[in-house]
Parts: C-alpha cells; sequence; structure tokens
C-alpha cells in the first residue's frame, strides 16, 4: 500500500527528516491542556480517533517522519495520559515534561525546555490534537525549514470558509509572515483572514527557548500564547519561513465532540481510500469502519455494515460482510465472515464464517473450518476441516481436524459452584451428534461417535459410540385411542 496508509504503518522504515550533517529533529507534543470544551471527565488526549486515542496519531506521525525524540508536555490527567501512550509506544520511548499549571501553550512549550537541554537542532512543536498530520508534511516543514535557515517556520492552512477560532496570520506586503493573532485577540478585518495558525511549527531550539521567556500573557485569556512567539522572532529580525498546507483539513484541531466527529469522519474516509487504492474493495465506504490499525490484504472485499478495529490483520482475497464485525483479528486468506463478530481470536486460510456467529477471545480455527449460524465459540481451538454448522456453544474446548459438531452440542464448561472452568477435549474426525451436551472435564477419543441427544458425563475412548439417553419405547396405537378418547382423558 502507497502513500499515507504506507506513513501509519509502524512497520515501515521511516525516511528519517534530518541529513548527516545536520542535528537530529526533536519534537514536542503539547497535551497538558485541560480540554474544558471537550466536557468530559477524560483527558482530551485519550479520546480515540479511528481506534487509537488522538494523541497517539501525531506521535505516530513524527515517528515515521524519522523525528528521534519526543517530548509530550503533560499536565491535565498526566498519569493517564503517560501510562496509555507507554502501553502503546513502549515504556520509555516518549518523553515527558510536566506542565502542572496550564497557563497556555507558550508556557507548555517552556516545559519541555529542562528534558531538551543540549538539543541544539531543530525543534518540531505540535499540538496533540490534530491527528489528521501525517508525516509527509512534517517532513516538508523540517525540509523548508532546513532549506531556508530560518528561526522559525510555520505550517499554516488556507481555509475555504470562516476560520473560526484558529489563530490568523499575518503578513506583510512582501508575504512574509510577521505575527500571528489569536481569534479572540483579533480585530474585525484580521478576523476575515483565512490563512490560519495550523500550530505546527519547526523552531531552532536556543531561538525558541529564549523568545519562550519573553513572552507576557497580554491577551484576552491571560495565557503566554506559543504563537506570540513568531512577532517577538520577527521584531528581533529573525528569519520567519512558512509552508502553506496542500489541504487544509489535515491540520484540524479537535476542541470539541463535534470537531472529534468530524475529524473522525475524514480519518475513516482516508483509510477506505487508502485500502481502495491498495487493492481491496470496499463496495459501499459509507458503511464500512476500519481503524487506523488494521492490516487487510489485496483482492479482499469489504461488503457493507461491516466494521474491523484494533489490531486485526486480514489476508487476502476474503469476502466480509454484510455485517461482519472484527476486533483485534487474525483472518486468513480465502475466508468468508458473514454477520458475525470476531474478536481477539484466529481464523485460518478458507474458514468460512456465519452469519450469525460469535467468536469470542480466544478462538483459533484452523484451515476450511466451518461456523455457522448461532455458533458461539470461547478459548476453543478447533483443527483444521471442523464443521460446526449450527447451533453449538464450544467454549474451552479442542476439537481435532475433520470434525463435526452437530447442531445444538453444548460444551458444558462452567461450574457454578466452584466457578471454575473446564476443558472438553474432543478428537479427530469424530462424529458429535446432534444436541450432545458435553460436561466437562471430559475427552472424546479420535475416531468415536456421541448419539444424538447424549449427556457425556464419562470420557468416550477411541472410535467408540456413547449414548447417553433413555431408550426409546412405542407405545402402540395410544395416539389413537387418545383421539377416540376425546380431550381430557388420558391412559397414562
Ligand atoms: C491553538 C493556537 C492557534 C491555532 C490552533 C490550531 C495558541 C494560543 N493558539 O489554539 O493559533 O490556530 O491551536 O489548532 O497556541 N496546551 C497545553 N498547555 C496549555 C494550553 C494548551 O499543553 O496551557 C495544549 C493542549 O492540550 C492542546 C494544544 O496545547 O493539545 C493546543 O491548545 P488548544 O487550547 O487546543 O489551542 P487552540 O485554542 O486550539
Ligand atoms: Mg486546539
Amino acid at each position: 500500500m502507497k502513500g499515507d496508509a504506507e506513513e501509519r504503518s509502524a512497520g515501515n522504515r521511516p525516511r528519517a527528516v534530518r541529513s548527516t550533517t545536520r542535528p537530529a529533529v526533536a519534537a514536542v507534543v503539547l497535551a497538558a491542556g485541560r480540554s474544558t470544551r471537550m466536557k468530559s471527565k477524560r483527558p482530551k488526549a485519550l479520546h480515540a480517533v479511528c481506534g487509537p486515542p488522538l494523541l497517539a496519531h501525531i506521535l505516530q506521525a513524527l515517528a515515521d517522519a524519522g523525528v528521534e525524540r519526543r517530548v509530550v508536555v503533560v499536565g491535565h490527567q498526566a498519569d493517564a495520559v503517560r501510562a496509555a501512550m507507554d502501553a502503546r509506544f513502549g515504556a520509555g520511548v516518549i518523553e515527558y515534561a510536566l506542565q502542572t499549571e496550564q497557563k497556555g501553550t507558550g508556557h507548555a512549550a517552556l516545559m519541555a525546555e529542562t528534558v531538551l537541554a543540549g538539543h541544539a537542532g531543530t525543534l518540531l512543536v505540535v499540538p496533540g490534537d490534530t491527528p489528521l498530520l501525517g508525516a509527509g508534511i512534517l517532513r516538508d516543514l523540517v525540509t523548508t525549514h532546513n532549506t531556508l535557515h530560518a528561526a522559525a517556520t510555520l505550517l499554516t492552512a488556507v481555509l475555504p470558509g470562516d476560520a473560526g477560532a484558529y489563530g490568523r496570520v499575518l503578513r506583510d506586503a512582501n508575504g512574509n509572515v510577521t505575527e500571528v493573532v489569536e481569534a479572540r485577540d483579533a480585530t474585525p478585518e484580521q478576523r476575515h483572514i483565512r490563512e490560519i495558525n495550523t500550530s505546527v511549527y519547526a523552531f531552532e531550539a536556543p531561538a525558541l527557548f529564549r523568545a519562550l521567556r519573553d513572552l507576557r500573557p497580554d491577551n484576552v485569556q491571560g495565557e503566554l500564547y506559543l504563537p506570540d512567539v513568531i512577532g517577538l522572532l520577527r521584531g528581533a529580525n529573525q528569519k520567519i519561513g512558512a509552508i502553506v498546507s496542500p489541504d487544509p483539513d489535515i491540520v484540524r484541531g479537535v476542541n470539541t465532540r463535534v470537531e472529534l466527529a468530524e475529524v473522525t469522519a475524514k480519518m475513516r474516509a482516508r483509510i477506505l481510500h487508502d485500502l481502495m487504492l491498495g487493492g481491496v474493495t470496499v463496495v459501499d465506504p459509507a458503511t464500512t469502519y476500519v481503524e487506523a490499525t488494521v492490516r487487510i490484504g489485496q483482492d479482499t472485499t469489504l461488503l457493507p455494515f461491516t466494521t474491523i478495529g484494533g489490531d486485526t490483520v486480514v489476508g487476502e482475497d476474503c469476502t466480509l460482510g454484510p455485517g461482519a464485525h472484527l476486533t483485534d483479528a487474525h483472518i486468513g486468506d480465502n475466508v468468508s465472515a458473514r454477520a458475525c463478530f470476531i474478536d481477539t481470536s484466529r481464523v485460518g486460510d478458507g474458514c468460512r464464517i456465519g452469519p450469525f456467529a460469535n467468536l469470542r477471545p480466544g478462538t483459533t480455527l484452523g484451515r476450511d473450518v466451518k461456523i455457522g449460524d448461532f455458533v458461539e465459540t470461547k478459548n476453543a481451538t478447533l483443527d483444521d476441516d471442523v464443521s460446526a454448522g449450527h447451533l453449538a456453544y464450544l467454549g474451552d474446548a479442542t476439537v481435532g481436524a475433520h470434525t463435526n459438531i452437530g447442531a445444538g452440542t453444548i460444551t458444558a464448561n462452567f461450574d457454578y459452584y466452584s466457578k471454575q472452568k473446564h476443558r472438553t477435549m474432543i478428537g479427530a474426525r469424530t462424529a458429535i451428534s446432534s444436541h450432545t451436551t458435553l460436561i466437562a472435564p471430559v475427552t472424546v477419543g479420535d475416531g468415536a461417535a456421541t448419539g444424538a441427544g447424549s449427556v457425556i458425563t464419562r470420557d468416550v475412548p477411541a472410535d467408540a459410540l456413547a449414548v447417553a439417553r433413555e431408550r426409546q419405547t412405542n407405545k402402540e396405537g395410544w395416539a389413537a385411542r387418545k383421539r377416540a378418547a376425546g380431550e381430557g382423558e388420558s391412559d397414562q
């Protein structure tokens, strides 16, 4: 897969943004804010966008761009943000700086100074709330910054309509950026400017930290505004560069849940677009949801009302849907999965799943396994060519190859009184007839069979038939006598 999909995939080797003659690029990600506009008990950074938390997207983009150090400024619910990022990227991979009081974006950036002591090169400063920013534009920003030998280079965007709450970019008669003015502090004329500050900057680190110390909170919010350093540097005759994002959408920030939904919709469309360009057929993008972390092989078809999330990997030539819901699943090639849930499970090549099947965590299917309607599996390993066509529960079970599980088969795995689960072992080439109840722990040997409607409480030897039900009695003429006697009578 090419383009954004390639950049998103953590497995790909990033193209480094630095040349060998320049020092490493580091990045400061601002994520300490209280995000009051989200009206949430959770920090904004941890709200999900197509799977991963908001903050993880920009951290992944920075890694894909080859940025060597990533320092996140945390503050509001710092422990929760740190724990989530460490769980995602590995402990010690992301560095943190603490902003105990949220005094504005300029103050937040200053908090990273100690952590970055000695970093003399280019420093990217990015907000934690712009998940659509990809590695490509970050690389372009650094390249421009280096080529211009600027003290600061801004990423700007020209929005089609009213620029709302974004900071406006002011330029002089020669088109050079002079300063950024926040919407709240802008004059009515300035508010008409449609070129906005994306809050993505490349700085020379020493120049930035010097300017940050000169910031004053003389604005409507009484905060130290990071974008004010642009005016300060310019006033000190330092060079300011700027690039305009070719796509205004990628710089959209998430400040409210409305923006969260808008950004999610854009990312969803981009994911599906990349999948289609990578060789996956998406019959109806309007009803198909695929998270950013999912990988899907060539010539697989996604039918409507299908959702695929988490660390799911799907092979080639599969048909998923209508109505397939996959989470953290590993699906082989040539699999068909209709109207089903597959959660934290492995499905081998050629399997046929659904409709109305529920594969719960810990399910492992070999090749060519058939799981039909109203079959539920949990902690179950089914070897090649097992068929469970209808109405069965296979929990804590191991089933050998080529076995048939009849309709209505239940593995009774749960002991209510001890709260223990027990395992059912079913051998290869067995015929478990319809409506067999297997009371675990129990073993059915290879090649054995059970009689329909049996309740199996003892192990069954290989090649034996186990019948555990009352023998049938036929009462000759009973029904006829009953009819003749009329209603209300019985001869029993
Ligand atoms: C900011 C910019 C604005 C730009 C917009 C683009 C400022 C003052 N304004 O506005 O010019 O158009 O982004 O999206 O920078 N944060 C902290 N500590 C703080 C305050 C904020 O870490 O004390 C973090 C937030 O968690 C957030 C980021 O900085 O991730 C941006 O803050 P936010 O309040 O969203 O700024 P905007 O109002 O969007
Ligand atoms: Mg914002």
